[in-house]
C-alpha cells in the first residue's frame, strides 16, 4: 500500500519551491469569470481559499469588486501576491490554513482547490465552508468531472459524489457541465453554485 502523504504547509510550499504548479492555468478561469460579470452586488465579500496565483483576483478588481481575501498555506505563494497586490487595497492577502480561518463571506471562490484535499476529508471542507459563509453565502466555483487514478492530488469526482457531500451543509443550486472551460479542461469540469442552508 501507497504512504499516504501529509497535505501540510511543508509540502505545498516544496511544490511553489521546485515549481510544481502544473495546475496553474494562468489567467482566471473562465467559468468562474464569467458568473461574477453578471453578479451584481461589487461589495461583497469574497474568499478564495487555496488561491495560489490567484488570477481571479485580478479579474474581479478589474470588474469593480472591493472586498477580496485570498488565503494560501504556501509562504511562497502568499509573499509572491502580498508583493502583486501591495498597491491594491481591495485585496487582503493572508498566509495560512484555510481551517484555520474565522471570519464570514458572501462567497467562496472554488478553483482546484477541493480537489487537494483527500476524498475521505471533503466532508471538513464543505462543513468549513459553511462556517466561513454568512446566512445565504454561497460557493461558486468549478469541481473536476473526472479521476484522475493518483494516490496523490488533484482528486477527481462526479456530480453524484459531490451531491453527497455538500447536501448536508448546502442547497445544490446549480452542479453542471461547464460550456466555457479551457480547453485543456474542456469536457472534465462542473460549475457549481451552492447555497449556505
Ligand atoms: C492545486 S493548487 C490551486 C491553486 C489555485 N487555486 C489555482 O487554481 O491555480 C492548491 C493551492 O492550495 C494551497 N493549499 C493547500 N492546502 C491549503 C490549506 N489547508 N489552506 C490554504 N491553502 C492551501 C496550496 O498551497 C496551493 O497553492
Amino acid at each position: 500500500m501507497q504512504e499516504k502523504i501529509e497535505l501540510n504547509q511543508d509540502f505545498w510550499n516544496g511544490l511553489w519551491k521546485n515549481s510544481l504548479t502544473g495546475w496553474d492555468i494562468g489567467a482566471a478561469s473562465p467559468p468562474i469569470s464569467e458568473f461574477m460579470n453578471q453578479y451584481p452586488d461589487k461589495d461583497a465579500k469574497i474568499l478564495i481559499p487555496g488561491c495560489g496565483n490567484a488570477y481571479e483576483a485580478d479579474f474581479l478588481v478589474s470588474n469593480g469588486f472591493t472586498n477580496i481575501t485570498l488565503i494560501d498555506i504556501a509562504p511562497i505563494a502568499a509573499e509572491n501576491l502580498k508583493n502583486k497586490f501591495l498597491n491594491t487595497p481591495q485585496i487582503h492577502v493572508i498566509c495560512g490554513d484555510f481551517y484555520q480561518l474565522e471570519d464570514q463571506y458572501d462567497i467562496i471562490i472554488e478553483q482546484t482547490f477541493f480537489c487537494t484535499f483527500y476524498p475521505e476529508d471533503r466532508r471538513n471542507y464543505a462543513s468549513k465552508a459553511a462556517s466561513l459563509l454568512k446566512e445565504n453565502g454561497e460557493i461558486i466555483g468549478v469541481l473536476f468531472d473526472r479521476e484522475f487514478g493518483n494516490s496523490h492530488p488533484p482528486f477527481g469526482g462526479n456530480k453524484a459524489d459531490y451531491i453527497q457531500i455538500f447536501s448536508e451543509y448546502f442547497d445544490i443550486i446549480k452542479i453542471e457541465k461547464c460550456y466555457n472551460s479551457i480547453s485543456p479542461r474542456a469536457n472534465s469540469e462542473l460549475f457549481i453554485r451552492l447555497r449556505k442552508k
